[in-house]
């Protein structure tokens, strides 16, 4: 059985729901501003119409003594503001424009030309509206959507864009607080453990003396027993308490500690498991760590790494060099593997696939390598049913 927290599943349905509520305003805004703006064309169409037989009116000899109906005409061709309209007149000249941006400093061929192409652009848009000038001769006026009608098709692109630049910034918000918050448990967590253990830690200590003072009573060999089990309790609650508060860091011989923490380990583990540390590094080759917290970490993942080999295989420690002053540990073992799905989730608090499992192992290890030493702790390969290698990267500097 997989397990994991709840919170992650929750985060999962929120995200969902928010992704879905964007979809629902994006798609809701591009249907409304398509309804508008086909609504608009309309509009602008019959307004073009009406620029058209105004024009009609104008050009057409036979009303030029109704002097009302030529003001009526010029008050609507100079009303339109907002429309590029191009008439050309029934013997194909370019006989007027409106709202178009002509280039300046032109020949009139080159305006000409400029315009011309024009209206093979509009044409391509709208179908041009005939302007009907008596004794059966026709001009055409070509037109394109105004600018407020162009600006807003692009409308909901900008508000989807802007909607999707809102939601990130507000997951980034989001799992930002979270992750402080779990970081506050965290420490508080490890703080509250490290202090609760002090007490009864110290009256142990006073024990183990007492019981050295009187060898004739307490054999011996039972109070050394006792004295190493102290000692590793005391181990556990200095890494606790280092976790708890920001960790100094020490130039330490990386080699050194590396090599005399696994000579401890092996003695604690199965000896069907087949030890080994090597190293390509310069002997007292010095990096900054905290050697409660590190060792911590090779713990961690060399317990792992026995239980996927079920207590029976090979566990190699190798020390790299890496450029930029940095040191690979690479912690390599011959069981199950990690198959590709799991790859990502080794490291997420709560993740396990033992029956005893708290998945608290890796998750700590990274924090412990990533936050408080500047390092990097991954995956570097694995294969199901061969093994995997897990690297540590420390910064030599
Ligand atoms: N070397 C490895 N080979 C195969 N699987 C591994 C290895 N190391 C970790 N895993 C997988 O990653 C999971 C998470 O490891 P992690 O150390 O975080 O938790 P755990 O060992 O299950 O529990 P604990 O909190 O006691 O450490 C393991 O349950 C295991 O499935
Ligand atoms: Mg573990």
């Amino acid at each position: 059985m997989l397990k994991s927290f709840d919170i992650y599943s929750q985060n999962n349905i929120l995200k969902i729901i928010v992704a879905l509520n964007l979809l629902l305003v994006g798609t809701g805004s591009l249907l409304y501003t398509d309804r508008l703006i086909s609504k608009l064309e309309i509009r602008e169409q019959q307004y073009v119409q009406l620029y058209a037989k105004a024009i009609g009116y104008l050009v057409d000899t036979s009303h030029v003594d109704a002097g009302d109906l030529n003001f009526v005409t010029s008050e609507i061709l100079e009303a339109n503001k907002t429309i590029p309209a191009i008439y050309i007149s029934p013997d194909g000249q370019i006989a007027m424009q409106r709202n178009i941006d002509i280039p300046v400093n032109q020949t009139p061929e080159e305006t000409r030309q400029f315009l011309r192409q024009k209206t093979y652009e509009m044409r391509k848009n709208h179908m041009p509206i005939v302007v009907e000038i008596g004794k059966g001769e026709r001009g055409l006026v070509y037109y394109n959507n105004s600018r407020l009608l162009r600006q807003l098709t692009y409308f909901p692109y900008a508000l989807l864009t802007i909607l999707a630049a809102l939601s990130v910034l507000a997951y980034l918000a989001f799992s930002s607080s979270r992750r402080a918050e779990q970081n506050r448990v965290w420490v508080g967590l490890a703080k509250e453990t490290a202090h609760q253990l002090g007490t009864p830690m110290s009256s142990l200590m006073a024990w183990v003396e007492y019981m050295r003072s009187d060898p004739e009573q307490f054999d011996g060999s039972i109070t050394d027993e006792i004295e190493k089990d102290v000692q590793r309790l005391e181990t556990i609650t200095a890494r606790f308490s280092s976790i708890g508060s920001v960790p100094t860091l020490k130039e330490e011989d990386v080699n050194e500690v590396v090599r005399q923490f696994t000579d401890y380990l092996a003695r604690r583990i199965s000896t069907k498991v087949k030890m080994s540390v090597t190293s390509q590094l310069p002997p007292g080759h010095m990096v900054k760590i905290n050697k409660l917290l590190f060792e911590w970490v090779i713990e961690n993942i060399c317990k792992n790494a026995v239980d996927a080999m079920k207590g029976v295989g090979e566990l190699r420690l190798n020390m790299v060099s890496l450029p930029h002053q940095e040191v690979a540990i690479d912690i390599t073992d011959t069981g199950k593997g990690i198959s590709k799905a799991t790859m990502q989730k080794v490291f997420s608090p709560g993740f396990s696939t033992k029956k005893r499992g708290w998945g608290l192992g890796l998750t700590l290890a990274k924090r412990i390598v990533e936050e408080y030493h500047n390092g990097r702790l991954f995956v570097k390969s694995s294969e199901v049913g061969k093994g995997t290698t897990f690297r540590i990267v420390l910064n030599g500097k």
